[in-house]
């Protein structure tokens, strides 16, 4: 595990943006996981800049989001989906072709998982992977328990996560589970990138960082992952200097 600490979120975002420009001049068909959530919008701001100076180019590039809302459609604002495709997919002119996404209204979820696994086994695997942690230490939907050996799943929702959902829906909508990639995945990405930013996510990075690698911290995995990089800038890096 490598730790990145840049002075703000902006220079962590140009840092993070510049790991995704360096990956797709090696491989300009990367295939690139990319997580929603208010965390990775400095880093498609970026890239949305740099695409539309000619210095980044995702045309040949596969795209599958991280994961979705049981119950929620594609098309309301809260939806992963809906935040990838208003922030990245769409400016970035993206063709719908090169992205993978659950369908979070599929009856049979499971099906779901199928379908990403194939996706990303037809594909040689996930080139760069970019999640971001929430209060209670999950990576996705890996919620506190999840084995780090688990991939794609159905995942029940720990409390903390579904009261803090709400902060992505306009007006109140209940969701008690959701579609998710795995540890494993995350484990298994040739570029695995945790970012984090600011000062409410000082404990947890705190803990994840220093504590011995634990289930109920999801996102300890990162310290059994060598090529892992966790970014994060000084707002949330205090108590592991
Ligand atoms: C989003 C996701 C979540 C978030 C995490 C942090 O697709 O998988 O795990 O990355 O909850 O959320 P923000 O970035 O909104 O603080």
């Amino acid at each position: 595990m490598k730790l990145q600490i840049y002075d703000d979120y902006r220079s962590l975002s140009e840092g993070v943006a510049a790991v995704f420009v360096d990956q797709i001049q090696q491989k300009p068909d990367s295939v690139i996981c990319v997580a929603s959530g208010h965390t990775p919008r400095g880093v498609f701001e970026q890239l949305r800049g740099l695409a539309s100076s000619g210095k980044a180019d995702f045309s040949k590039c596969q795209f599958i989001g991280l994961d979705e809302w049981i119950g929620v459609p594609a098309d309301n604002p809260g939806s992963c989906r809906a935040m990838l495709d208003n922030d990245f997919f769409l400016p970035l002119d993206i063709p719908t072709s090169n992205i993978f996404f659950f369908d979070g209204m599929d009856e049979n979820p499971d099906r779901q998982v199928k379908l990403a696994n194939s996706w990303i086994a037809d594909r040689g695997g996930i080139d760069v992977m970019l999640v971001g942690i929430g209060l209670n230490g999950h990576i996705g939907m890996n919620e506190p328990g999840t084995s780090f050996g688990r991939g794609t799943h159905v995942a029940t929702l720990s409390a903390s996560t579904v009261t803090t959902a709400q902060k992505y829906f306009n007006t109140h909508t209940e969701v008690t589970k959701g579609i998710t990639l795995g540890l494993a995945d995350f484990r298994k990405a040739k570029v695995p990138i945790l970012m984090a930013s600011g000062a409410a996510k000082r404990d947890i990075i705190s803990i994840v960082l220093t504590q011995e690698p634990d289930t109920t911290w999801p996102a300890s995995v990162v310290q059994q992952i060598p090529d892992a990089r966790v970014m994060i800038d000084k707002a949330c890096a205090p108590n592991i200097k």
